[in-house]
């Protein structure tokens, strides 16, 4: 295949080209191979074609390690081979988003898994056996009646055959039978009968996610240890109906099933989890802004361990330059209000984890044109007014998680101000950190170095933990909010 010439590109092209690669880290080149593929990878029953397609890029970038980073259409990276050897069955519920799965399945079997699928009935009325059979490249099953699948397979060997099973719709009506031990066709019947782990992507109509019945049956299949990535806000496929019960996206998908199957212990799965991190910018106007030293370091590396965990993990981050952290679903913010927002929307959940150094003031009016210096005028003065406390807002919320942890970020009087914070935020504890130059740590310091060194304050007291480094602070903080979350139902 002959090489890509980017520079006989448009220029509108190259720079969209130039965009997409810095996004996704990497060549101008490798980013435009990887759109040729995923377009045409998009007509479907191509697979082997694009197979060879695969082979010739290889072979282009000269190695395998260069060609490993494959850019996904939707502009994640493919980690060829995470899923290596994995064997999911996916059972595919009746409802609109089920034309998602077949890109689900796709970005599966990318990875390495092989995908078994079941269809509900009523999945049957939105996409065709015969799609989804062409892009798992086996036969699906429907019926459990059928004598050729007990002879063959039968339901307890498909349930027991995968490492997992992967509801996607989950629609009301499959969670209400697994919630009550319901089992009169296939996918309820393999779902009842597995010994294996279970992730349901649910989707529906934003009532019935909210209706009591719906909120009954999500909680018990929590307890029974059910795994849930989603849904999403949103618009809905019906006209004028936006709110909770969008199907996760299939790369969403993807990132919790490769949490779910990494081996660890999973004492968070089923749990939503938002985290905030990183600094907030507040502009002055359209080129400069109030900011402070965060980095972002260690509220990252919280929302990976908990992801770790199992947990759903929803990311609130400030303006940062590291990478969004694997298996978390990151939402990226500027200023404290936007981060305040996007908090509120991602309610209900069972914890929050308030690790975001947001800016406390705001200008009050923003320049719309860049300040000039005006000789003789002497700099400008600039109003402030005070930006809203997010986790004191949430703390006291109505639909306040059931466990809030916030952080205290001191100079002085650790304590008393950590345990003044604790009250006045409602928060149940209060990690609280010295960053002061004093404090010690490391040369950088607290703020944009990689160690830290925390005390745990709440109602029962404080607990001082030795200096580690910020990914050893947020293990041991994400086993203890598994330990806490234990006690707490939803
Ligand atoms: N926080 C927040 N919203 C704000 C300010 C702080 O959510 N507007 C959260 C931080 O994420 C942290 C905790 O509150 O979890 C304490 O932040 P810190 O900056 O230490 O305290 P402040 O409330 O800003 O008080 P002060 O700056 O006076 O110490």
């Amino acid at each position: 295949m002959a090489s890509i010439t980017i520079r006989n590109l448009d220029d509108e092209v190259k720079d969209l080209l130039r965009q997409l690669a810095a996004e996704n880290g990497c060549s101008m080149e490798e980013q435009a191979r990887a759109m040729i593929r995923a377009a045409v990878e998009g007509r479907a029953g191509r697979a082997d074609r694009i197979d060879q397609i695969e082979e010739a890029l290889r072979a282009l970038a000269g190695s395998k390690e260069q060609a490993a980073p494959v850019v996904a259409a939707a502009g994640r990276p493919v980690v060829r081979g995470s899923l290596s050897g994995k064997r999911i069955l996916l059972i595919i519920g009746g409802g609109i988003a089920a034309y998602k799965t077949l890109d689900l399945i796709r970005r599966l079997r990318e990875r390495g898994a092989s995908v078994r699928v079941v269809m509900t009935a009523a999945a049957q009325e939105f996409v065709t056996t015969l799609s989804v059979g062409a892009l798992s490249a086996d036969r699906v099953f429907t019926d459990l009646f059928d004598r050729h699948d007990e002879h063959d397979v039968g339901h307890i060997r498909l349930s027991r055959e995968a490492d997992l099973l992967v509801v996607a719709p989950a629609t009301a009506d499959l969670m209400a039978k697994l919630a009550n031990g319901h089992a009169n066709d296939l996918a309820s019947t393999v779902l009842l009968a597995t010994d294996k782990p279970v992730l349901l992507a649910p989707a529906m109509n934003p009532k019935m996610w909210g209706h009591p019945a719906t909120r009954r049956n999500r909680a018990t299949l929590q307890k029974d240890g059910i795994a849930f990535v989603g849904p999403a806000r949103g618009e809905m496929a019906e006209s004028n109906e936006a709110g909770e019960g969008r199907m996760a996206e299939p790369l969403e998908i993807v990132a919790a099933i490769e949490a779910l199957l990494d081996g660890r212990p999973k004492p968070l799965a089923g749990r939503r989890i938002i985290v905030t991190s990183g600094p907030t910018h507040e502009p002055i106007d359209p080129v400069r802004y109030i900011a402070n030293r965060s980095s972002g370091k260690q509220g990252h590396a919280i929302a990976a361990a908990l992801a770790r965990l199992g947990a759903d993990v929803r990311l609130v981050s400030g303006p940062v330059t590291i990478a969004d952290p694997a298996g978390v679903l990151t939402t990226h913010v500027e200023t404290a209000a936007e981060m305040k927002n996007a908090v509120e929307s991602m309610l209900p959940a069972d914890a929050a984890v308030f690790v975001a150094a947001v800016a406390d003031w705001r200008t009050a009016n923003a320049a719309g044109e860049k300040i000039k210096k005006v000789p003789g005028k002497g700099p400008p003065s600039l109003q402030m007014v005070e930006n809203p406390d997010i986790l004191a807002g949430i703390g006291h919320h109505a639909r306040r998680p059931g466990l809030v942890v916030g952080f205290a970020a001191e100079t002085q009087d650790l304590i008393a101000n950590a345990e003044a914070k604790l009250k006045k935020k409602g928060a149940d504890f209060i990690v609280a950190n010295d960053v002061s130059q004093e404090s010690g740590i490391g040369t950088s310091g607290v703020m944009g170095g990689d160690r830290n060194k925390v005390r745990i304050v709440s109602k029962a007291g404080v607990e001082e933990w030795p200096e580690m480094g910020k990914d050893e602070v947020a293990a041991r903080l994400a086993t203890l909010i598994a330990e806490r979350l234990k006690t707490i139902v939803v």
